[in-house]
């Protein structure tokens, strides 16, 4: 089997930055209360006319340029969004047409903030088994379509953005060693759009930490390795006190956790590849360096990947 491998990220993150001061405006809360509860200080809202499929097609572009690849040696574009520009077609389908990536299938996945841990093992199956060869795998959200801007549990915590990866074979010692999916839908009911976000917070936080850290766990020891081993965590960036809860249980020091939630909020399945990208131009992420990337979200769900950075 061939070791499959990420290279070529990118990212969108423009927009409009939204301090913690300006919600004080319309509901009862305070900026010390979501930077002290949560890590964020503001968020970035997309303008109005630019939808999901537009931020995933320009952070596409740029994980294409940095892979210094053609749009038409694409097998396979997956995107993983709750917020697609429609309920079909796909923003697969929309950004295929638009960056010309003629040759590639194309399909959205829904997995809610693990779903780029989810894309990323969906695409790392074809290419181990040789069936494709490149896979182009985007998170995106525009959740400020979906944000009940009267609830305060809910309203200040997320963002948009997008983030994409070229997923595709590397060198025997790169790539992925290991990876863990899994699901509760019993927890189905705590984190749910009916049209707009609705969540039971404190459910998700308990369940959160719990499985962050086990899957943490779980990935090191899957790939035979022990948690000594690991350079670098990429969690998912839903609030600082659950990413730091996973980053005790590895016993990591701080600099050795991407931490960009107090820029962006929660931006979903667009938070892993957007630190990805935001760590690997800091120099915090080299090449051969064990990363671990571990996401949670609605569903419940979550989702690992531990592998060796490069190709
Ligand atoms: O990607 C997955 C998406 N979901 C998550 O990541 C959410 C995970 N959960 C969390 O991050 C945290 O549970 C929250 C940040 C949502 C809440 O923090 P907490 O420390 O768990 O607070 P809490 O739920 O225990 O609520 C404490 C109080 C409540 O008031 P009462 O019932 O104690 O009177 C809330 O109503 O804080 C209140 N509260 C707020 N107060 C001011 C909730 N939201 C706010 C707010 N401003 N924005």
């Amino acid at each position: 089997m061939r070791q499959a491998g990420i290279y070529g990220l990118g990212s969108y993150t423009k927009g409009r930055q939204v301090s913690n001061k300006a919600f004080e405006e319309t509901l009862d809360t305070s900026d010390e209360w979501i930077r002290s509860r949560t890590g964020i200080e503001q968020r970035v809202f997309a303008d109005d006319e630019v939808n999901t499929s537009d931020m995933s097609y320009h952070a596409a572009k740029e994980a294409l340029a940095h892979a210094d690849m053609s749009a038409d040696e694409l097998d396979l574009i997956i995107v993983s969004s709750v917020t697609g520009d429609y309920k079909f077609p796909s923003v697969s389908s929309l950004i295929q047409e638009r960056l010309g990536a003629k040759n590639a299938a194309a399909m959205d996945i829904g997995a809610a903030c693990a779903g780029f841990v989810y894309g990323v093992v969906t695409a790392s199956q074809f290419i181990q088994t040789g069936t494709y060869d490149k896979v182009l795998v985007v998170g995106a959200e525009k959740l400020s379509k979906i944000l009940d801007f009267n609830d305060r549990n809910t309203a200040v915590l997320f963002g948009d953005g997008a983030g994409a990866a070229i997923v595709g074979p590397v060198s025997a010692n790169r790539g992925i060693q290991s990876f863990e999916l899994g699901a509760n839908g019993a927890g189905a009911e705590h984190i749910k759009a009916d049209p707009l976000i609705q969540m039971n917070g404190r459910e998700v936080f308990k369940f959160a930490v719990r499985q962050m850290g086990d899957t943490c766990m779980n990935l090191v020891e899957k790939a035979n390795l022990t948690k000594d081993d690991v350079d670098f965590l990429v969690p998912h960036q839903a609030n600082i006190r659950i990413m730091e809860a996973a980053r005790e249980r590895l016993q990591l020091p701080k600099e050795k956790m991407a931490a960009t939630v107090h820029k962006y909020g929660n931006t979903s399945a667009a938070s892993i590849p957007i630190a990805l990208v935001e760590e690997l131009k800091n120099g915090k992420i080299k090449d051969g360096d064990l990363v671990v990337m571990v996401g949670f979200g609605a569903g419940l769900v979550w989702g690992g990947i531990a592998l060796y950075w490069g190709r």
